[in-house]
């Protein structure tokens, strides 16, 4: 109907043509008359080749719209050009030559194994195929699974222009604390998370005729029970269709699973890349990768774009500053550099720069976590610099502590990254490590997700399905009886489970938040504590929304002195987040605010959209009643009511200062951790007794991030189903 609706304008236009034109004749016809008149009186000799021009005077609105219609007629033809070069694209991506083959093999089989090289256009095209085969029709729509947010964002964004359509119209994504769809959505793109959490309201996925489950290969922990959950509902929904699509490693293992489904290749095109190790080995990979850089930048004649792998949004934001102040130091004696960082939490209009074209004469460096390594294609890169590290979860079911730790990648992950250079043509691959380090201390694989994570969250999630059987669940790779255990002990605590293990009312509720269940249990606490506003308030704000404080080189003590202006004496970092989130909300959310108090706005602005959602859901479950009275809102009381409602879901997450008073021992497993550097009990004298944490990162040692001071009597009573009595003297 776009196509409809553009003939019909081109119609017009011609139309209005046409009359102009009939105008300008009767108006020469005149100007001849005249001239013939003038001739006469003044015996003027007519000179037939100066003839006088005349315009015809158009009035001011009319003149506007024939501007207007020019306008129109040049998006016409600048449309007609980018429909045709997508055309173009589209079929020259590998798939498109298989396209009828696979709409056939989807249309034979109720499973189907799709596997092709990375850039091939699985995720853009696929959907597009069966849409314009009619997967579409009826009202069901064709759901597409991304493990990364980025990337079911950004590809959303690619297919609805592919399409013509805006995204959240034909083409919409889903991801968490971020929908845009509507009842018009025929495509949509949502993370593997997102589709468990639709399990919950739709058991039968009946909104949907097909769905790919695409970067299969990553086997992310949500992608996983996914493929758990529909190795059951296909035996419900004959009439429905399962694609799993994968890089090429591993499909074996999902066909198998899936009763030997068929596998569907999709050759692709790679050029040769050539692969440089270092000699010795780098102590800092982050400055080898800016030295590399600008090694290949200057001695590079050609074009061609450069990405670099690096393991988190910190790193690379560091090096692009880096690149930037660089860039401006040698600038005339190099060429251009577009610096693009892309991550997980980047903003979608910084998102899509990295896909724009580079301008003649610069040099595009794109500066990744893996989410280039094959969830995102950027065309045009020539070389890869690749850090050999992942950022990644560790869990030690021992303990029962999670960690997020940089730990060496896989072969395959380094392989892969590689092969990104080898997409336009012949490439280069820089590895920030020696050929030994490649041999003997990378992985052959990486370890599925949900072999290295705490799986509280999805127990509760499979619980509230109706799965309660978790030992004999499908798994593809299954989770150590012990994990299990250890999820099963934890909700017990938190009041999710029974003694027999039956979910109750509470863990009901909980299993309603798309947040970790030990965060939605202190939502739950909160309500009854009258504290539902403040602990939404440090919730939204420490759901992964990207690093809050500025640290200006230029203004160091000033930032420092505003930073310090919102650290709460009693309260730890939980208080102090409160404390930022009142002050800004006091500014009216303002910009200007948060540049002078040296904070990202973007990062406030994004807990504000969190906190409406949960909010949203707290109303939902009549946890948000009319708020405290005055009397009740006394400062410390609610600090201490805040911090109670806090302790109540992480009270699990405990730690004592050891008696030489210079480390920390979590309480129920003895385990030493320390206090992170950027906390605000850093240091504190004297240093606070008994604390709580949000989370732990391993750096060079385990460091406590988000850390509350916490008393023992709330411990004993939040956790006496989890602390022995010895844990908590
Ligand atoms: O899924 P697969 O790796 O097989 O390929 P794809 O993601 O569908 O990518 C196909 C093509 O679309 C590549 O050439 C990408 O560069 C391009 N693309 C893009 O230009 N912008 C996006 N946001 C996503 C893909
Ligand atoms: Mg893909």
């Amino acid at each position: 109907d776009m196509k409809a609706e553009r003939k019909q304008r081109e119609n017009e236009w011609y139309e209005n043509q046409v009359n102009r034109a009939q105008q300008v004749n009767q108006l020469t016809k005149l100007k001849k008359e005249t001239v013939n008149e003038t001739e006469k009186q003044y015996e003027y000799v007519f000179d037939q080749s100066h003839m006088i021009d005349y315009v015809p005077d158009i009035p001011e609105d009319e003149m506007k719209e024939l501007e207007n219609k020019i306008e129109l007629e040049e998006l016409i033809v600048q449309e007609e050009k980018r429909i045709s070069s997508i055309e173009e694209t589209k079929k020259s991506l590998p798939v498109f030559q298989f396209r009828d083959e696979l709409l056939r093999s989807v249309g034979k089989y109720q499973v189907l194994i799709v596997v092709g090289e990375t850039g091939s256009g699985k995720t853009t095209q696929l959907p597009q195929y069966l849409y314009e085969a009619g997967y579409g029709k009826h009202g069901k729509m064709i759901g597409c699974t991304q493990p990364r947010r980025v990337a079911a964002v950004s590809v959303a964004a690619r297919v609805a222009d592919e399409v013509g359509t805006r995204v959240g119209d034909k083409v919409g994504y889903s991801i968490r604390f971020d929908e845009k769809s509507s009842e018009n959505t025929v495509i949509k793109y949502m993370t593997d998370g997102m589709l468990v959490r639709e399990f919950l309201t739709d058991h039968d996925l009946a909104k949907y005729s097909v769905m790919i489950i695409d970067e299969a290969h990553e086997r992310t922990l949500q992608t996983d029970i996914l493929l758990g959950l529909f190795k059951n509902l296909l035996k419900k929904r004959p009439d429905f269709k399962l694609i799993i699509s994968s890089a090429t490693i591993n499909a074996k293992k999902f066909s198998d699973y899936f009763d030997s489904a068929p596998i569907f290749n999709v050759p692709g095109r790679r050029y040769p890349v050539e692969i440089f190790y270092t000699q010795q080995p780098e102590a800092n990979y982050l400055s080898a990768a800016i030295i590399t850089v600008f090694q290949i930048h200057m001695s590079q004649k050609s074009s061609g774009d450069i990405l670099v792998f690096l393991t988190g949004q910190d790193e690379i934001e560091t090096m692009a500053e880096n690149l930037a102040e660089t860039c401006k130091k040698l600038e005339g004696q190099i060429k251009e550099m577009v610096i693009c960082p892309i991550y997980a939490n980047l903003p979608p209009e910084q998102q899509k720069r990295i896909f724009e074209p580079t301008p003649k004469n610069a040099r595009k460096v794109v500066i990744s976590t893996n989410i280039a390594e094959t969830s995102l294609t950027i065309d045009g890169i020539v070389y890869v610099i690749d850090c050999g590290f992942v950022k990644e979860n560790v869990y030690n079911a021992t303990t029962g502590m999670e960690s997020l730790e940089v730990l060496p990648c896989s072969k395959a992950s380094a392989d892969q990254r590689a092969g990104r250079a080898g997409r336009v043509g012949p490439g280069k691959c820089f590895r920030l490590y020696t050929k030994w380090v490649y041999l003997n201390d990378l992985p052959r694989n990486p370890t599925p997700e949900i072999l290295r994570t705490d799986l509280t969250g999805v127990v509760l999630l499979m619980m509230t399905l109706g799965i309660t059987d978790l030992v004999h669940f499908d798994f593809m790779d299954k989770p150590s009886t012990k994990t299990l255990v250890k999820a099963l002990e934890l909700l017990y605590a938190l009041g999710a489970l029974n003694e027999r293990g039956e979910l109750t009312n509470v863990g009901i509720k909980m299993a309603m938040f798309p947040t970790k269940p030990m965060l939605s249990k202190s939502l739950l606490a909160s309500s009854e504590l009258k504290c539902c506003d403040e602990v939404l308030s440090i919730v939204s704000m420490l759901e992964d929304t990207g690093s809050l404080f500025v640290n200006s080189k230029e203004k160091k003590e000033m930032a420092k002195n505003a930073h310090a202006s919102f650290h709460s004496k009693i309260g730890g970092d939980h208080l102090t987040l409160l404390q930022i989130w009142d002050k800004f909300a006091e500014s009216g959310f303002s910009p200007q605010w948060c540049h002078d108090n040296f904070l990202q706005y973007k990062v406030l602005q994004k807990a504000r959209s969190v906190k409406k959602q949960l909010q949203r859901i707290c109303r939902r479950l009549g946890l948000l009643s009319d708020g405290p009275h005055e009397s009740e809102r006394e400062p410390n009381t609610t600090a201490l009511r805040v911090m109670k409602a806090i302790t109540a879901g992480y009270f699990s997450q405990s730690a004592r200062l050891s008696p030489r008073g210079d480390t920390y021992t979590t309480l129920s497993r003895k385990q030493p951790v320390l206090i992170h550097p950027s906390s605000t009990l850093h240091g504190a004298v004297p240093p606070v007794k008994l604390i709580v944490y949000h989370e732990l990162v391993m750096t060079t040692k385990e460091f406590m991030r988000h850390v509350m001071p916490v008393q023992g009597k709330w411990l004993a009573e939040y956790g006496r189903n989890y602390f022995d009595k010895k844990d908590l003297l």
